[in-house]
């Protein structure tokens, strides 16, 4: 199974939602491929947020080593799951898909956390500190659906 997260920097959210699930995924001892990208090309190459950095470490993640990169079309091939974290994400991931099964590969990331009030992991670039923390509980919980969804016998 490839796992492909998606935002629109590739410096917040999504480095940080690879940081989790690898973590996750490494506790179960479960081998997924796993990656981040951007719908933008902004940060290309640049190393995760400071803030996203921080905030990881706080929870014992370390995802200094990540670096920004821009989703390609080839990526659609590549992944089984693309995971949009906002709803702008999901139209532009939709919008690049090859053809009507790439698109079918993209969901937002939320609708593995069914339980939480909301659909979409917010943008923390513009904020403080405390969104970063608010950010990453949210990708706990999805993240931790996410495995428990793969898990499950289809
Ligand atoms: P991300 O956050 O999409 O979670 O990585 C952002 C990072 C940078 C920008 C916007 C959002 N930016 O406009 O530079």
């Amino acid at each position: 199974m490839k796992i492909l997260m998606v935002c629109l920097g590739n410096i917040c959210r999504s480095p940080m939602a690879e940081g989790v699930l690898r973590h996750l995924a490494a506790v179960r001892g479960l081998e997924l491929t796993i990656d981040s990208a951007g719908t933008s090309n902004y940060h290309v190459g640049d190393a995760p947020d400071r803030r996203a950095r921080a905030a990881m470490k706080r929870k014992g993640m370390d995802i200094d080593s990540l670096r920004g990169r821009q989703v390609r079309v080839e990526d659609f091939h590549h992944f089984d799951r693309i995971l949009a974290m906002d709803a702008s994400n999901l139209a532009d991931l939709r919008d690049l898909a090859p053809d009507k099964a790439a698109a079918a590969k993209v969901r937002l990331l939320l609708e593995h956390a069914p339980q939480l009030p909301w659909r979409e992991v917010p943008d923390p670039y513009y904020g403080g500190e405390e969104g970063f923390d608010q950010v990453f509980d949210m990708l706990l919980t999805a993240c931790n659906g996410l495995l428990d969804e793969l898990a499950r016998p289809h």
